[in-house]
């Protein structure tokens, strides 16, 4: 499933900086809120889907399972970055694939809105980082869409 992947190896400076990143988000939690707010403000068809919001009115500023959504899309990711450089390919353990297939599928996610994800989550990673984006951009571009990749064929396997 992982596969068929672009090889990709990243230099030393690059995944330093990954990490680095990852203690700067950590510090800065409150930026991670800004992963949520705009991927509603894109995609307000998102809301909908995440059960928890389904019955509140506007934008949801603040909510803290939409937030820990994003830091667990955040942290996956991150952990992606790190298999990318390390081995050159994203691999997710089976029954994370599995679960996460099935979790998404379950709740009406399409491919689409992977892109949405993506876009806030690489928006509030360049806010939190500033002028240090221009570097490690294509590492995080690289490691979402791999690893966006693996969940999806998964959901389309389970279809
Ligand atoms: C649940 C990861 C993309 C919507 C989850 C869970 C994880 C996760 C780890 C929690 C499962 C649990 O703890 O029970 C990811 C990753 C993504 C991604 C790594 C991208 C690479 C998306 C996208 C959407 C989405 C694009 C749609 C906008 C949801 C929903 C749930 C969920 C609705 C269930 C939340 C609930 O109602 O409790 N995701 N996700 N995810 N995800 Fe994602």
């Amino acid at each position: 499933k992982t596969g068929s992947k672009i090889k990709m190896v990243f230099t030393e400076k690059q995944e330093a900086l990954v990490k680095e990143s990852w203690e700067i988000l950590k510090e800065i939690s409150q930026k991670i809120a800004c992963v949520s707010s705009p991927l509603l403000e894109i995609a307000p068809a998102a809301k909908g889907m995440f059960s928890f919001l389904r019955d509140s009115d506007g934008i949801p500023q603040n909510n803290p399972k939409l937030k820990a959504h994003a830091v667990k899309v955040f942290k996956m990711t991150c952990e992606s970055a790190i298999q990318l450089r390390e081995k050159g390919k994203v691999t997710v353990a089976d029954t994370t694939l599995k679960y996460l297939g099935s979790v998404h599928l379950k709740n009406g996610v399409l491919d689409p809105h992977f892109e949405v994800v993506k876009e806030a989550l690489l928006r509030a990673i360049k806010e939190a980082v500033g002028e240090k984006w221009r570097d490690m951009n294509c590492t995080w571009v690289e490691a979402y869409d791999q690893l966006a990749a693996a969940i999806k064929a998964e959901m389309k396997e389970e279809a």
